[in-house]
């Protein structure tokens, strides 16, 4: 077996009908194919309608499931209900949100406009929230349950970082919404959780997040104690399984799919494992010799 071998059996989500915010291109495109090839039907968003279609056609050829295009900016209360309205059209029920659509781009945030800073808000923790509350009271009005939401965040939501910190702000709220709904909610038969990715590469954030040859520079592997990137399969299996009725006892939960990046980071002695094998052997001499001193 490989790690990008496909997990859930086949017709997991079979009688699903979600909706990928951001599902045209990257990280959201291959999470819905893969919700398609368990037999799903999904409703992908974004601002561009062309893009949407052109992703739509493809994956409909490829699995055989039905993937409709909504033209919807998370940002706008208004499109959001408006693309509710036209999934519960079309489909008749919705069973799962999948919060994916962001926004994100390096900046000193001393260069950020005010606007620039408001951008990543509004899409992230605005749209996250728009898309929520719509989905939320749909489903507590009709009384439907069984439903999740899936939020996407990043292991920097609960750390912070330097030079993302629209997004680092947004996804902390986005996280904490995330846990607070998944109690108040579950009443009505909700279920919350989210996924922190690491580095997985995807044109859109690439260009944005390490453009040029920063990619090169920064070599993300090596920041990755597994040494490697990760394959969109991977956070789509982890992805299916949490929208799936496997995962019905998983509530609240964030799960961080990064290859251990983060807490390299955090591990006050990580950085030894830059000592070659062989010094360890005067290391260890010279800590022993201090007990007899
Ligand atoms: N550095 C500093 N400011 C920037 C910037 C950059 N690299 N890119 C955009 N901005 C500023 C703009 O100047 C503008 O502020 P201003 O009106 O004060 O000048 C503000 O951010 C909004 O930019 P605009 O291009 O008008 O917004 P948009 O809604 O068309 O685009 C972005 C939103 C900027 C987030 C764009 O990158 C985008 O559409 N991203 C979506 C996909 C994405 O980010 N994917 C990666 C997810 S990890």
């Amino acid at each position: 077996m490989k790690y990008t071998d496909k997990m859930l059996r086949e017709g997991a989500l079979k009688g699903k009908n979600i909706v990928v915010t951001g599902g045209g291109s990257g990280l959201g495109k291959s999470m819905t194919r893969y919700f398609l090839e368990l037999g799903a039907k999904v409703a992908i968003t974004s601002r561009n309608l062309e893009k949407l279609k052109n992703t739509a056609k493809e994956l409909e050829d490829e699995t055989g499931s039905t993937c409709l295009p909504l033209q919807c900016d998370v940002r706008h209360y208004d499109q959001v209900e408006e693309m509710k309205n036209q999934v519960i059209e079309a489909f008749g029920t919705v069973d799962v949100l999948l919060n994916n659509a962001a926004g994100n781009f390096i900046s000193p945030t001393e260069r950020l406009s005010a606007n620039a800073f408001d951008t990543i808000i509004d899409i992230v923790l605005k749209g996250t929230k728009n898309c929520t509350l719509a989905f939320g009271k749909h489903w507590i009005d009709t009384q439907y349950k069984n439903t999740t939401v899936l939020n996407i965040v990043t292991t920097y939501a609960w750390t912070g970082s330097a030079y993302v910190v629209p997004s680092a702000t947004a996804k902390a709220g986005v996280l904490a919404m995330t846990r607070s709904l998944a109690v108040e909610w579950a009443k009505y038969g909700m279920r919350f959780n989210a996924i922190a990715p690491g580095p997985f590469p995807t044109k859109g954030a690439w260009d944005r997040l390490v453009p040029g040859d920063l990619a090169e520079k920064l070599d993300f592997s090596k920041r990755v104690p597994l040494s490697r990137t990760g394959e969109h399969q991977e956070l789509a299996n982890l992805a299916a399984y949490l929208v799936s009725d496997f995962s019905a006892y998983v509530n609240g939960e964030v799960i961080t799919i990064d290859g251990g990046e983060w807490i390299k980071g955090a591990g006050q002695f990580n950085l030894l494992e830059q000592v070659p094998e062989e010094m360890w052997d005067q290391l260890e001499a010279m800590i022993r010799a201090k007990k007899n001193k």
